[in-house]
């Protein structure tokens, strides 16, 4: 066991060694070819001036992004930004509601409740789903509404002013979820 240990430590310490010598190589070939290999304090000199120049590089794009939020490119960045930000907010498989469903989940007031894919007052669509009902079951259920079905959430109102036709629809899209 303990062996082991320092065995990891040593090629740990070795991996670590190689690539703190690689990099002081790195940089002295970049030096050199600057500024000529040379005394000890021109060395360090360049050195400094090499470690300078890494700081401005650093610096420099992070001032370059902070920019177009005021400058004359936010017009350019702004699309950018949207395409990385969408990619998460829509993850693979949510499917966009179609108009005819959209309507009547306005007209009947469910998405104030209701989702798709996330937990909002209710479960997401997406979880209704996954019971497996039956369209008439679904009608049944948004008229007489079964709680215990959804233990954590408050009950549902019976919704038995809604046409059963339109139920169904919507249930039936439910289902593709
Ligand atoms: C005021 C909030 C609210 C509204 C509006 C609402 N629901 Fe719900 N719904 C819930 C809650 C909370 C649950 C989970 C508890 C329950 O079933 O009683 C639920 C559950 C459901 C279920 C699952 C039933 C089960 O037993 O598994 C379906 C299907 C459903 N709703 C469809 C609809 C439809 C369709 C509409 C629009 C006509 C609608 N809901 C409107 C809050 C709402």
């Amino acid at each position: 066991m303990a062996l082991k240990k320092c065995t990891s430590l040593a090629v740990i310490a070795i991996a670590a060694s190689i690539w703190i010598g690689c990099s002081s190589k790195e940089d002295k070939a970049k030096y050199d070819t600057f500024y000529g290999s040379g005394s000890k304090a021109r060395e360090e000199s360049a050195l400094t001036a090499l470690q300078a120049e890494r700081r401005t590089a650093i610096e420099k794009p992070a001032a370059e992004v902070a920019k177009p939020a005021s400058g004359a490119d936010s017009s350019k960045a702004a699309p950018a930004a949207d395409t990385t930000a969408a990619a998460p907010a829509k993850p693979a498989g949510r499917k966009a509601v179609p108009a005819e469903v959209s309507a009547l989940l306005n007209k009947h007031a469910c998405l104030a409740c209701h989702n798709p894919y996330d937990k909002v007052i209710g479960p997401a669509y997406a979880e209704v789903a996954k019971k497996n009902y039956s369209v008439d079951q679904i009608v049944e259920l948004v008229h007489a509404p079964k709680p215990e079905h959804w233990p954590g959430f408050p009950p549902m109102a019976p919704m038995t002013h809604v046409p059963k036709a339109d139920i169904a629809i919507i249930a039936t899209w439910i289902n593709t979820l």
